[in-house]
């Protein structure tokens, strides 16, 4: 694998791979990565000729300061991973490399999906996204962007952003890799003991219940239920929202529309997000 660190040359690098007749699959994060992760690598490999990951905590996106700091970092694991599963590029930039000193911000127009759900309890959080992927995808000009739906919101802004700004990626949404017991793969797991890994599966149970039951009708009763399989494990839960794919809440469902359940907890200080597509 090639590590680079330098804005500059991996964009060089990739355009003359690019004009060599090779494919670019781009898989962007923020390190701490797991099979989450790695199922996008994978992906991408089965289907470019080159992949690349990024690896850069954003500073921009995190609107709580303790959550920045308390970011896991594990860089040299992360390199150990990535040449294990075969990518055969990684960018590592500086915080300069991606926000140099004359770089001015944007207001992205994103519309209503910026401040439902994750946006309204993370404001400024989505334009944080789209500044550092818009950076991102100037620098690394890939033909196809790997997202994961665990970040189903992200996946539908960063889609926005790629229609506003005439970006030429194709997006692909990969499934949510999960624990055993359920809990979707995050690099924020990592903060919990293994008790709260243990309890935190009740989320996954949680959607899978509303899942299970859901009929057409009103739906306060059973969002009623599922969180309170989360809140008697002493999980805390910020918001879980039955939503139309455009990720607007619906209080009643005709028992057609295609439907998603999507919630955010806290347990113990630590902010977890998950979804699940209903029908
Ligand atoms: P990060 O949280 O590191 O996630 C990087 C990518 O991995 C995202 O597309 C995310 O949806 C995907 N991912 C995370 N957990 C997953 C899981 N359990 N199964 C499948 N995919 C999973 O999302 C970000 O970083 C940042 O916001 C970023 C897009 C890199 C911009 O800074």
């Amino acid at each position: 694998m090639i590590i680079f660190k330098e804005a500059k040359n991996i964009h060089e690098y990739i355009q003359s791979k690019k004009e060599s007749g090779l494919s670019i699959g781009f898989v962007p994060t923020m390190g701490a990565l797991h099979k989450g992760h790695l199922s996008l690598i994978n992906k991408s490999k089965s289907a470019e000729t080159l992949t690349v990951c990024s690896i850069f905590v954003n500073p921009t996106q995190f609107n709580n300061p303790e959550d920045f700091q308390k970011y896991p970092i594990t860089i040299e694991e992360d390199i150990r991973l990535l040449e294990m599963n075969g990518c055969d590029i990684l960018f590592l930039p500086s915080y300069a490399e991606i926000y140099p000193h004359h770089f001015l911000a944007k207001n992205y127009e994103l519309g209503k999906i910026e401040t439902s759900l994750e946006g309204a309890s993370r404001p400024g959080h989505f334009q944080g996204v789209c500044m550092v992927v818009e950076i991102l995808l100037s620098i690394i000009d890939c033909d196809t962007l790997y997202l994961g739906q665990k970040d189903l919101q992200q996946c539908l802004i960063i889609k926005k952003l790629i229609e506003l700004e005439n970006i030429h990626a194709k997006l692909v949404i990969s499934e949510t890799i999960r624990e055993e017991n359920g809990l979707a793969m995050s690099s924020r797991n990592k903060r919990l003991t293994l008790e709260e890994q243990k309890k935190a599966g009740a989320i996954y149970q949680a959607l899978n219940y509303i899942k299970q039951n859901i009929q057409p009708g009103t739906l306060d009763e059973l969002k009623f239920h599922a969180t309170n399989l989360v809140t008697e494990n002493g999980i805390e839960k910020d918001y879980l929202e039955i939503t139309n794919l455009d990720l607007i809440p619906i209080q009643n469902w005709d028992g057609i529309k295609k439907i998603v359940v999507l919630t955010a907890v806290t347990i113990n200080g630590v902010r977890l997000i998950d979804n699940m597509i209903l029908n």
